[in-house]
Order: C-alpha cells, then sequence, then structure tokens
C-alpha cells in the first residue's frame, strides 16, 4: 500500500502541528510504503520571497528527519526536485473543468481575503492531483481543510481514465480527525496566526515562558479543580503516560494542586520529550550537505517511481 503525503514549509513548528499533523504522518512509516514531500512549489502560492521560502524547505527537512522521519524508509523529497510531477499537472490540467476548481473552498477563502488570485492559486488542486496521481498513491492522509482538494484529486483521476483508458489509481482519503485539538496559551486552538504557539524547538527560556503564560481559571490553590476544562492539562496528557496522566486527574478533583506546579511539570515533560529531536536537529542543521543528499536521494527514487505513470499518461494522451 502506498500511502503519500505532503506538507507545506511553514516556518517553526509548535505542539498543534507536531500533535496534529506530523506525529501521525510519522506513524505512517511503517504502515505502508510512505512517501512524503515538501510541498514548496504548492507555499510559492503564498510566499513571495525567496530566502523565506528556501529557509522554510530546509527547516520543515530538519524538523521531520530530528523527529524521526527515517529516509530509507520514507521517500522523502522536495516537490521542485521532481519535475515529472509538472509535466503530468499539465496532462491533468486537460481534462479539469473550469467549475471545478471554481468551486474550492481554498480558492475562494484566500480571494475573498483579499490574497491576489494568481493562476497559481487557482491550479493548486491540479498540482496536488498530480502529486498524488503521479505516485499512485492508494492512500492520501490529510487535515480536514484537503477534503475537498482530495475529491478533486479523484474527480481528475476519473476523468482521465475514462477519456483516455486506466492509467491512475483513484485514491482514497484519510481524514485526520481532529481528536488531537491541541490548545494554545490562551485557550484557541494552538495556531501561528493566533500567536498562541509553543514551539518545539524553541529556547528553553522562551518556552517555559511560554508554559507559564497558558491561561487557567482563578481558582484558589485549596479548591478542587476540573481536569478536563484545564488548558495546562490539556497539554500535561499529551506527554504524560496514562497512569501519571490518571495520578495528576485525581490530584486536580482533590484540591490543594496549584495551576503554577502542573505548568512547572508540564514544562519538565514536554522539554524532555523533545530532548534528543533537539539534539538530533543541531546535530543536522550543521551539515546542511547531509540533509541536501537525503532529499536527492528522496527525489531520485520519487522520480523513478513516477516516471512509469507520466509515460502511460502521455501515451493514453497521444503525447507519445
Ligand atoms: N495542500 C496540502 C496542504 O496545504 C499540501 C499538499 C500538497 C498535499 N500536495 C499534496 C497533501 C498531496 C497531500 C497530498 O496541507
Amino acid at each position: 500500500m502506498r500511502i503519500l503525503s505532503g506538507i507545506q514549509p511553514s516556518g517553526r513548528l509548535h505542539l498543534g502541528n507536531y500533535f496534529g499533523m506530523m506525529r501521525p504522518a510519522l506513524e505512517l512509516q511503517h504502515q505502508g510504503q510512505a512517501f512524503l514531500f515538501i510541498a514548496n512549489y504548492h507555499a510559492m502560492t503564498t510566499v513571495d520571497d525567496a530566502d523565506v521560502l528556501r529557509r522554510a524547505t530546509m527547516d520543515v527537512a530538519l524538523d521531520f528527519l530530528a523527529c524521526g522521519l527515517d529516509p530509507a524508509r520514507t521517500v522523502f523529497y522536495r516537490q521542485s526536485d521532481v519535475p515529472e510531477v509538472h509535466e503530468l499537472a499539465w496532462l491533468l490540467s486537460t481534462v479539469t473543468p473550469m467549475g471545478l476548481l471554481e468551486r474550492c473552498h481554498a480558492f475562494k477563502d484566500k480571494t475573498a481575503h483579499g490574497h491576489a488570485s494568481s493562476h497559481a492559486l487557482f491550479a493548486y488542486p491540479v498540482l496536488m492531483a498530480s502529486d498524488i496521481l503521479a505516485a499512485q498513491a492508494d492512500v492520501v492522509p490529510v487535515g480536514q481543510d484537503q477534503k475537498q482538494h482530495l475529491e478533486v484529486t479523484r474527480d481528475i483521476a476519473i476523468k482521465f481514465n475514462q477519456k483516455f483508458g486506466e492509467v491512475f489509481k483513484v485514491p482514497a482519503p484519510l481524514i485526520r480527525d481532529s481528536v488531537a485539538v491541541v490548545p494554545g496559551v490562551d485557550g484557541q486552538k494552538m495556531s501561528k496566526s493566533y500567536n498562541n504557539a509553543i514551539d518545539i524547538f524553541g529556547e528553553q527560556k522562551a518556552t517555559r515562558q511560554a508554559v507559564m503564560r497558558i491561561v487557567t481559571d482563578s481558582k484558589s490553590l485549596e479548591e478542587p479543580k476540573d481536569p478536563d476544562r484545564c488548558n495546562v492539562f490539556a497539554l500535561y496528557r499529551l506527554f504524560a503516560d496514562p497512569a501519571q496522566a490518571a495520578a495528576m486527574a485525581d490530584r486536580y478533583r482533590a484540591g490543594g494542586l496549584g495551576y503554577g506546579e502542573v505548568k512547572k511539570a508540564l514544562f519538565d515533560l514536554l522539554w524532555s520529550y523533545f530532548e534528543p529531536f533537539r539534539r538530533r536537529r543541531a546535530e543536522l542543521a550543521a551539515v546542511p550537505a547531509r540533509v541536501e543528499d537525503i532529499l536527492r536521494d528522496g527525489a531520485a527514487r520519487a522520480r523513478a517511481a513516477i516516471a512509469p505513470t507520466l509515460q502511460a499518461a502521455r501515451r493514453a494522451a497521444g503525447a507519445a
């Protein structure tokens, strides 16, 4: 079974990204043949600074490698290193009705919020379909926000197959449920744009300060507290083992536990949880050429896997 997913480089990784997207993506390595790529061409629809894009691309590569991506198992590559995807995108665009793209929420939302509507932004779902169909992915795990793009991908695959003959596998979406909604320090969903994030590779002092800033109610130390309505506990349980979390929940209910103590326990747990990742990230960041090699090797494997599909699609369409 081939599982494929793409990640947009988007700056510093926080706990919400880690539990919501990265950890589930890394678990896929053990469930089939995983293809994971950095969607830097997609990112160009919203990032227009070359240095920012280059740095963010390297950062996301470091983040994934540091957090346990095994490049021997997973085909890990940068989208722009696999030109076959773009050639296929053209073939796919010939069977993509304008109306299908005009209905896409992501496009409508971005332009409604004043984002300039480039052709790339409009064609975004076609490139995404190409990422997926080129690799003949069976399963595509994505967040809820990408569900419609997967439907577009399926429509395009079916259309092409009907018109030119069976070339593409029609992929199944695997929509991650939002069970792992991670609260930010203000209690809203953790998000860079809300300025409430706790970064996973932040400085020790800044990380501790962020944890100490987590909003709680104003109950006194003695009062019993409800762990299920506490932002600190919601984060604590992500790191604690189940017995540890249950013991902490009992202490909440018993009273006599202050939020300051839980925050300190949370900080200690999260700091030591990411310790090995931090070390590995620093090691890799010191040898960018190694990271380049890993990505190039991934691209070579991706290209080898994709080439026969591109060739079949060209032949089917009469372009070879
Ligand atoms: N659009 C996806 C996102 O923003 C990223 C992406 C690009 C992707 N190509 C993909 C995800 C192919 C899955 C498969 O999250």
